[in-house]
């Protein structure tokens, strides 16, 4: 499963990347204005950072505005793919877009029915969002099995991307479902690093390493693990 990150702010996507733990990013209007950033160059600098898919978002209700709004967010870059709502408008555009090839995110999903449609007018990604659906005692994870068995039937290519995911089991549920992607807030990627048994373990072997004498522990002029340095150490 591909993870991709749910936020516009550089530092954190930064900090992903540089542990080789992303594949893409998404963003919406709420947390673009967060940023408090000239949108464009902003987007074109999450592209250069991430190298990979980048979702932004359309802000235009009408198919045309969405359109018109789609084309100039491709001419960005090339890691740039467009998100639609799922409304009547959001699907034709989306089957506009695809007809161009541009790539489309269908966004704010709450339904397979939805989905359906999503993968008919030709969405790249379509993106349930189980959070939201979780606060309304609605269970969000229910709807991803039931994309992925329709997408199934039917041989749909639009990739399932899980939205709105707010801890770490959401994103364990995808994985054991088979979606395509999860994306998620920069805090709950930190969640999944964390283990108590990993922090308890390391403090115990950095520990047991301090009774080994300093001068035992390295070498300037041999490489621990070298021939030399081993003779060193036991004499
Ligand atoms: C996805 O593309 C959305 O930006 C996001 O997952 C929404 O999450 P929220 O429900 O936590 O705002």
């Amino acid at each position: 499963m591909k993870i991709f990150l749910d936020t516009a702010n550089l530092t954190e996507i930064r900090e992903a990347v540089s542990w080789g733990a992303i594949d893409g990013v998404t963003t919406n209007p709420s947390l673009v204005a967060k940023e408090q950033r000239e949108f464009f160059p902003l987007l074109e600098e999450i592209c250069e950072t991430v190298g990979g898919p980048v979702s932004m978002e359309t802000t235009c209700r009408d198919a045309a505005g969405m359109v018109e709004e789609g084309r100039a967010f491709s001419k960005l870059h090339k890691h740039i793919v467009v998100k639609c709502p799922l409304t009547k408008d959001g699907l034709k555009a989306t089957r506009q877009l695809t007809q161009e090839n541009i790539r489309v995110n269908v966004t704010l999903c709450f339904s397979a029915t939805q989905a359906l449609l999503a993968a008919k007018a030709g969405a790249f990604f379509v993106s349930p969002f189980i959070g939201r659906l979780d606060d309304i005692s609605a269970e969000g994870m229910a709807l991803v099995r039931d994309i992925k068995t329709i997408y199934g039937n039917y041989g749909f290519a639009t990739q399932i991307l899980v939205a709105s995911v707010r801890h770490p089991l959401h994103v364990l549920e995808a994985a054991k479902i088979g979606a395509d992607i999860a994306t998620m807030p920069f805090s709950v990627l930190e969640a999944l690093v964390k283990h108590p048994l990993t922090d308890i373990g390391l403090e115990r072997f950095l520990k047991d390493w301090e009774q080994l004498p300093p001068e035992a522990r390295h070498s300037q002029s041999a490489p621990l693990g070298s021939g030399a340095s081993l003779q060193r150490v036991k004499k």
